[in-house]
């Protein structure tokens, strides 16, 4: 099956226009030579952009040579309102430090854990659909709505219906309303003494965000004193200790921490659940085999190790994330003068890292435009993944969600395509758009009933 396939490319932008274009509608308006170039330079009057998609390139820049290409300033500024110095926009001692505390919360053992509030919070989003089943639904706000869910339950054992969790869901709706889309502000041509600031709505909505998620934090550091908090991602990382120095993050820096975990954590599987979704609704065969997988593998009361067994589904998820990867690009700045293929690179450049280009690149992957979740299990399509699949960013900056994430994608997708259908809407298909992350410009209207019934009797039929 053929993914949503942009008409033609055009072949030559300008640096503004494609600015412009990227913001628009970043399927069809990326210039064609983009998905075959290995390097791209765009000069502006103040600094140089540099988009690689290398695979040599993208190892330099996240593997080997980190320390030399770190999260630039602008990204910091661009984020600051809602996520203070979150191990997000950290760099140096004080990331290693935050990460040395993080990550043995998602480490395998621990996600075990997370498990049942995972499927308390599956479960939910399915039923929820069910009571819809015969209508249609924008399923993006679904997504968000289940994502967002997954994240309260598991960080902090409460379900989104909670009084605080709703504020913030909502708050962080505002938000994102207000925030123009941040790694582009790294391409801007301003220079660095420019003032940034930021809009006011963006301030008052990140302001609300920090609030409700002060008074959440400071609730589960009482109760970790008072000894009876749940054993959840909250306590864990709240009492974890840097392994090399013995000390906790204050209650200062897990606002930051919780901020960055409810942003990376929901936005980004709430768009990779919709475009997956979007990408079985429009391919009836394969949505048909992953209602078939988990039918056989999920029974009523499924388990962590189930997850494991559902392969099929876990393709289409990685294949979704190649065609439609959440975080579309990455920047970095040039610590220092390099030489990336025969062109100088100054100090100070920025250096673009893209999933969309390099996932959807002519050189590196057979067929890039089609959706073909069996590529996953052939030879040629596992090495392109290999050189040429990074929707979690690789080196030691890599997101620390993506064990979580590749348990919560496969398992939303599977419990709701074992239980309903999702057919396309009439009209034309979505417009993928640069947010914070991919979205669908006028949302994805998918027309939703229950597998193996008519949908004459279900409730919440028009
Ligand atoms: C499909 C889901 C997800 C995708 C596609 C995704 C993607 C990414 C990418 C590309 C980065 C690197 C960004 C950069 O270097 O500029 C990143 C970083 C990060 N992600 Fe995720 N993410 C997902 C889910 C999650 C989840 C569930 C969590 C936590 C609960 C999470 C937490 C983080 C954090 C804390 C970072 C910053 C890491 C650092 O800079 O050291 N992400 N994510």
């Amino acid at each position: 099956m053929i993914a949503p396939k942009p008409v033609a490319r055009e072949d030559r932008v300008s640096f503004r226009r494609y600015l412009k274009l990227f913001r628009a509608d970043i399927l069809s308006a990326q210039p064609a030579r983009l998905y075959r170039a290995w390097m791209a330079e765009f000069r502006t009057p103040f600094f140089r952009s540099y988009l690689c998609n290398d695979p040599a390139l993208i190892d330099t820049v996240l593997k080997e040579r980190p320390g030399d290409f770190p999260k630039s300033d602008r990204i910091r500024e661009g984020l600051a309102p809602l996520l203070g110095r979150s191990v997000f926009v950290t760099n140096g001692e004080e990331w290693a430090r935050q990460r040395r505390i993080i990550d043995p919360a998602f480490a395998g053992g621990r996600l075990a854990q997370t498990f049942p509030a995972m499927l308390a919070a599956s479960l939910a989003a399915r039923d929820r659909l069910c009571h819809r089943a015969g209508g249609v639904v924008e399923i993006e706000a679904e997504a968000s709505h289940a994502a967002a869910d997954v994240i309260f339950r598991t960080l902090f054992s409460i379900p989104i219906e909670h009084e605080v969790a709703a504020q913030v869901f909502d708050a962080f709706r505002d938000y994102q309303r207000a925030q123009p889309l941040v790694n582009i502000a790294a391409f801007l041509p301003l220079p660095r003494w420019f003032p940034r600031l930021h809009r006011t709505p963006v301030r008052r909505a990140a302001r609300t965000v920090r609030a409700l998620i002060t008074r959440l934090t400071e609730e589960r550091w009482a109760a970790i004193a008072a000894g009876n908090a749940p054993d959840d991602l909250a306590t864990k990382i709240m009492t974890a200790a840097d392994p090399k120095t013995g000390d906790c993050f204050d209650a200062a820096e897990m606002v930051d921490q919780v901020a960055i975990f409810f942003l990376a954590g929901h936005e980004t599987s709430a768009s990779a659940l919709a475009w997956s979704l979007y990408l079985l609704a429009a391919s009836p065969a394969h949505q048909e085999r992953v209602a078939a997988e988990a039918r056989a593998v999920l029974g009523e009361a499924p388990g962590f190790g189930d997850v494991a067994r559902l392969k099929f589904t876990r393709d289409v998820f990685r294949e979704a994330l190649r065609l439609f990867p959440p975080v579309p690009m990455m920047v970095r700045e040039a610590r220092c003068p390099v030489r990336f293929r025969e062109r100088d690179v100054r100090k100070g450049s920025q250096i673009v890292l893209s999933p969309w280009h390099v996932q959807r690149h002519e050189r590196l992957w057979d067929r890039p435009d089609a959706f073909d979740p069996d590529r996953w299990q052939r030879p040629e399509g596992r090495e392109s993944a290999r050189q040429a699949w990074l929707p979690f960013s690789a080196g030691p900056r890599v997101c620390p969600g993506a064990g979580f994430a590749m348990i919560e994608g496969p398992l939303l997708l599977a419990l709701l395509v074992r239980d309903l259908t999702f057919a396309p809407e009439e009209g034309p298909p979505p417009v993928p758009v640069a947010h914070l992350t991919v979205r669908a410009e006028a949302g994805i209207r998918l027309r939703v009933g229950r597998r193996g019934t008519g949908n004459a009797e279900l409730p919440g039929k028009a």
